[in-house]
């Protein structure tokens, strides 16, 4: 493949955004500052792409964001963007700044307009795993998902203080619409009674006997871990039906929602996102196309951008078998 001449790139953000994003955006620019690189920050994802909310940027635009939570160029879900007339403006855009490539943090969906994108206008496009959901193939963990669980543990230990005075049952919903990361994450280190995950279908006759049998075990309380996307329903429904055959407790319901989406990015979500953004320009210098780039095994990775988003990440059956002997 034809290795391009690259002088200026475009960074953006999009899709559901993720604590780290900061620190991936700051790594990419400085690196291509390093490398002589013009860099040009795209607000709110492909939407900006369209609109032309494009601005060259400097070293004052990503003082102090490596620490920060949320994306201070902001983010986006585009219907536009999924039109060819949509891309075409985008390019359009692009070509008026004469940007060469682009780097695009996000998850699947973000990805999947990147692959498009390069197919049809030939830009150069590198991504880089940026969702708390964690179910991207080709790295081992995604930007934010370490921070998403952090948070989210330590929202249930304060549910557990509570649940334990009153002797209650809560369910808590953790997000991850299509996938059970958080979930079985959040799960085994919160010391969860049951964790319930798209990927799995639970009976509710199992779970019902399984919050008995920790009963008889005297267990004061029990806080089961619903993913929002489960396939019995959310944690709401799932109350609702356990709760007709353990009358004597006193349920609960929590949705954690966005709050797993906010705050500092933890010590490896920095670590991760500082990584990638240099390896995301030197992958583009180095011909690097319509890949996104990861770590796995300590090692970072290019995988096409098309694997990384159909290759099915599978929760992993040890966490899974781990989680129910330590819930018993
Ligand atoms: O993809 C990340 C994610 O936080 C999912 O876990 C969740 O289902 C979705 O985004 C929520 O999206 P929105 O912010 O648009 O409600």
């Amino acid at each position: 493949m034809e290795i391009k001449t690259i002088k200026k790139i475009g960074v953006l953000t999009s899709g559901g955004d993720s604590p780290g994003m900061n620190a991936a955006i700051r790594a990419a620019v400085r690196a291509g500052f390093y490398y002589d690189i013009e860099m040009f920050g795209i607000y709110r994802g492909y939407e900006g792409m369209i609109s032309n909310d494009i601005e060259k940027l400097d070293s004052g635009h990503i003082g102090h964001i490596l620490e920060r939570g949320g994306t201070f160029l902001k983010s986006a879900r585009s219907d536009e963007f999924r039109t060819k007339e949509g891309r075409q403006k985008a390019f359009d855009n692009l070509k008026s700044h004469g940007i060469d490539a682009l780097i695009v943090i996000g998850g699947d969906g973000s990805l999947t307009g990147a692959h498009l994108f390069y197919k049809e206008h030939g830009i150069p496009a590198i991504g880089l795993p940026g969702t708390i959901d964690n179910d991207l193939s080709g790295t081992d963990l995604t930007i934010g998902f370490d921070t998403a669980c952090n948070t989210a543990i330590e929202a249930i230990d304060k549910i557990r203080d509570t649940a334990t005075s009153h002797d209650r049952l809560f369910f808590v919903e953790v997000m991850g619409r299509d996938a059970g990361f958080i979930a079985i994450n959040a799960g085994i280190g919160s010391a969860a009674a049951a964790i319930l995950i798209p990927e799995k279908k639970m009976q509710i006759e199992d779970l019902v006997e399984k919050l008995k049998a920790r009963r008889k075990r005297k267990k004061t309380s029990n806080i089961v871990i619903v993913a929002e996307g489960g396939k019995s329903g959310g944690a709401a429904e799932i109350a609702r039906k356990v709760q007709k055959f353990l009358p004597y407790y006193d349920t609960k319901v929590t949705i954690l929602g966005h709050l797993q989406r906010g705050g500092a990015p933890s010590s490896y979500d920095r670590l991760l996102a500082s990584k990638l953004g240099v390896m995301a320009v030197e992958g583009l210098l180095a011909g690097k196309y319509d890949v996104m780039t990861g770590i796995i095994n300590n090692k970072v990775v290019y995988t096409p951008i098309k694997r990384a988003i159909v290759d099915d990440k599978a929760v992993d059956e040890d966490d899974f078998r781990i989680a129910k002997i330590l819930s018993t």
